[in-house]
């Protein structure tokens, strides 16, 4: 990696090729403002530019370039039609909840359209259609039932229709989702930090904040000493740098895939599809747990870029990671003969939280002036953009109705979900068993260059990466955050944490919170 921190993981997207990094100085002094947003993806940056429009003194801080996390790493549909299936939601949560759910969706979008027209942002926003279908040989009960969830959730205007369009050898119902979009989700952040700047804001990259103490006045400090003191503060570092254990112990992190082709410009219609595999149960009796795909185009010069996602499976338990995007491929040109070059090939990371809406709200451990955004699942990106707005709300004291819904605080008591959240933290627990078990490799000299491996030693584990050059680099392979014991992820030449999902560059640098320290060098 070139830059400590530039991306999180070591394949470029196709975003960060195609935009410019918005960089600016490091903090290097001690600073007051209003507000601190502590992280520059998606969220920070929507929360930083709604507080600036309402006239708040606003400092974003990022230890990367804005847009450098997962926003960087995104697919960028811009959907109502969520991840987690009204019927479940309604399930977990009851219909009013998915009606808000479904209302607060529709209005990220629709604010999104707004800044891009009011801030003139080029990002290659457009609205498109959706489109949920059933994989071959499915049964299409999900999708019958998710059309009357929806129709109950308030959006009146989705279709049943024979089959999707476009996407061959499908023969099951499809549902269409009208009024999506898409958009370029750097440039999109690029022209925040702009508009941001116009309104006095001010954005610092480069710097870490590694503590928050909350109060009547909040105080952050910078990994180089110095303070910010603000009235309010918001952790929009994808995972909650502040919090040790209970957002993490209320949401997973999941790997998922995406590669990318060439099509020539035009010959498929923009448009965003999604499968409804592994999120139905008949499914998983009948075909076994298929992971779901995501599909949309974006241009790209003149062609057309198609980008499938998919293949997700819990972070740093799976290291097939040639078999996902073969099945990636494969499944690509299966279902459209448009399908040309392959360019880019990358997997990141998701927050799913338990009952599948994100937290988002004051801090839940009770600092005083303290927000969080987290858990946004497959849909962050009108996560991200309802953080901007409800917490905009909370801090210049507006009333907000989504503002229970999206509670960090909430305990979800319906048996499904503690179902889920006792699964997911006996899986955590069970990482344990890493202290026992042996190395990877036996000895450095297996390690070939621009690999990494673990090896015993003694009582622990290191994470040794051997570079380019044979040079290695040797750090405790205990996860800063709660002590789980990393693993490589040879696809982005990181070491990812199974527990809550921290994520290292190959030189032990944290890309991916949790975790707000570095891996500790062994010289
Ligand atoms: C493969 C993939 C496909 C996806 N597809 C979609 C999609 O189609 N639609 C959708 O809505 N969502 C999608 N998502 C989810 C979405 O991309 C994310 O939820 C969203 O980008 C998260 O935004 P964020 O602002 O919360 O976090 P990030 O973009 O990760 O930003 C967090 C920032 O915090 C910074 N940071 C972390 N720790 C510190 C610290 N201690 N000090 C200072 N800064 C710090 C990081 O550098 C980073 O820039 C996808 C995600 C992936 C991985
Ligand atoms: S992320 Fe929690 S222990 Fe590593």
């Amino acid at each position: 990696m070139e830059l400590i921190g530039e991306r999180a993981g070591n394949n470029i997207s196709f975003w960060e090729r195609s935009a410019q990094n918005f960089c600016s100085a490091p903090v290097k002094e001690n600073l007051r403002a209003d507000v601190c947003v502590v992280g520059a993806g998606i969220a920070g940056m929507t929360t930083g530019y709604l507080l600036a429009c309402a006239g708040r003194d606003v400092v974003i801080v990022d230890d990367g370039p804005v847009g450098g996390g997962m926003t960087g790493r995104t697919t960028a549909h811009l959907v109502n039609a969520l991840d987690d299936r009204f019927y479940e939601i309604e399930k977990m949560l009851g219909k009013d909840t998915a009606r808000l759910a479904a209302q607060s969706h529709t209005q990220a979008i629709d604010r999104i359209d707004e800044i891009v027209r009011e801030e003139n942002i080029q990002c290659d926003f457009e609205r498109v259609d959706g489109y949920l279908f059933a994989p071959p040989g499915a049964s299409a009960k999900t999708i019958e039932e998710e059309y009357d969830a929806a129709l109950r959730a308030g959006l009146r205007e989705v279709q049943k229709l024979p089959g999707p369009p476009i996407i061959q050898h499908v023969d099951g119902p499809a549902l269409r989702f009208p009024r999506q979009a898409q958009f370029h989700p750097l440039k999109y952040l690029n022209g925040l930090a702009s508009a941001v700047a116009r309104r006095d804001g001010r954005i610092f990259t480069g710097s870490r904040i590694v503590s928050i103490k909350g109060g009547e006045s909040v105080r952050l400090e910078t990994r180089e000493g110095y303070n910010i003191t603000a009235r309010a503060a918001v952790v929009a570092t994808n995972s909650p740098i502040n919090d040790r254990y209970v957002i993490h112990t209320k949401q997973a992190p999941y790997a998922s895939y995406v590669v990318t082709f060439r099509v020539g410009r035009d010959v498929i219609p923009h448009a965003l599809f999604w499968d409804t595999a592994q999120t139905a149960e008949e499914e998983k009796k009948l075909l076994g747990p298929i992971p779901y795909h995501y599909v949309r185009l974006a241009p790209d010069g003149e062609d057309d870029l198609l980008i499938v996602g998919g293949e997700d499976h819990k972070t740093a338990q799976a290291f097939d990671f040639e078999k996902r995007f073969t099945h990636l491929e494969e499944w690509a040109r299966r279902h459209s003969s448009a399908v040309g070059q392959l360019v880019d090939r990358l997997c990141g990371q998701v927050m799913e939280p338990v009952d599948a809406l994100a937290y988002i709200g004051a801090d839940p451990t009770g600092d005083e002036n303290v927000y969080v955004v987290t858990g946004d699942s497959g849909n962050g990106m009108t996560h991200g953009t309802i953080a901007g707005i409800l917490l905009a709300d909370l801090i210049t004291g507006r009333e907000n109705t989504w503002m229970r819904i999206y509670d960090p605080k909430r305990k979800t008591l319906k048996p499904i979900v503690i179902a889920d959240y006792a699964k997911e933290n006996a899986n955590v627990v069970a990482q344990l068993r890493d202290y026992l078990t042996s190395g990877d490799v036996s000895q450095a000299n297996e390690i070939k260059a621009g690999e990494g491996a673990l090896i015993r030693d003694g009582a622990s584990k290191l994470a040794v990466y051997r570079d380019e050059s044979g040079t290695l680099h040797r750090f405790s392979a205990v996860c800063p955050h709660l002590k789980c014991i990393v693993r490589w992820n040879a696809t982005e030449k990181t070491w990812d944490c199974p527990c809550h999902g921290s994520r290292f560059d190959c030189l032990g640098h944290m890309v991916n919170g949790p975790a707000s320290a570095d891996l500790e060098p062994i010289f």
